[in-house]
């Protein structure tokens, strides 16, 4: 489908959508708005737009060249990235290699302990209902995905936890947890789509002990622990100075 460039297509809380006037090709426009606890708390991380989309555009890159499907097309300046077009499946992808966050409010399970294998979730999409955790069950009852599809997802999810890992080893950093999306492209592949940056990650600094000092990821801005820039920054210089 070919529509006239430079249409707002979709606002979100971290990223505007554009068309761009080429077939099945759209603008991400990354965004320095910060939203936590679903947007009950809202900021502004200054050069968070810039980053999430460098530090993004960079795993996406060595995502494909390992063989994962992704909607990444080019960076086109420090904050644009261009997208393959998909309809995204509502479905937000959770990979836990250390518990952390809501596992952690909701099994009683101690900060940082091992998960191995790791674990995968599923949480609707849905700003409304607070991004609920659902079982396969529910999620095949509300036709959010079909059961080939779930497979898909938990697989390619898997997969990219490993490569993530083991990239993000290499720079010093643990990773801990982070969120995925997928979508549909028009050939109805499954790709995966939206960004993976510390805003969607939980990275921790494997040179610092401190529980505190070691975050390099969003919960800096969710917990008020202040320095949210300079983590970001670290995370992306030490990023940028790695390929797989
Ligand atoms: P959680 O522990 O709060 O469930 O978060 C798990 C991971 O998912 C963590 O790396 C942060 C990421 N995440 C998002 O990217 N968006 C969200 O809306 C939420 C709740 C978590
Ligand atoms: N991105 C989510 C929100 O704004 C939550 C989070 O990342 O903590 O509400």
């Amino acid at each position: 489908m070919t529509t006239s460039p430079n249409q707002k297509l979709y606002e979100g809380k971290a990223k505007i959508l554009y068309s761009t006037g080429a077939a099945n090709i759209l603008l991400s426009v990354f965004k320095d708005d910060a939203t936590a606890f679903n947007a009950q708390k809202r900021g502004t991380i200054q050069g968070k737009g810039a980053m999430n989309c460098t530090i993004s555009s960079h795993l996406f890159r060595q995502l494909e060249s390992a063989g994962i499907p992704t909607h990444f097309v080019g960076q086109l300046s420090e904050n644009e990235m261009q997208v393959k077009a998909v309809t995204i499946i509502p479905i937000e992808v959770v990979i836990r290699n250390l518990a952390a966050g809501s596992l952690c409010k909701q099994t009683g399970l101690e900060l940082g302990t091992l998960i191995a294998p790791p674990l995968v979730e599923f949480y609707y999409k849905n700003d409304e209902l607070g991004d609920p955790l659902l079982t396969r069950d529910r999620l095949l009852l509300m036709k959010l995905a079909t059961p080939d599809q779930v497979d898909q997802l938990a697989n390619l999810a898997l997969k990219i936890n490993k490569i993530l890992t083991d990239f993000f080893e290499d720079c010093g950093i643990t990773l801990v947890d982070f969120k995925l999306e997928f979508g549909l492209d028009h050939t109805q592949q499954l790709i995966l789509a939206d960004e993976i940056s510390p805003d969607t990650c939980r990275l921790w600094n494997q040179s610092e002990t401190d529980p505190s000092r070691r975050v390099m990821d969003k919960d800096r801005f969710r917990n008020d622990l202040g320095e949210i820039e300079s983590a970001y920054q670290l995370v992306m210089q030490r990023v940028l100075a790695h390929s797989i």
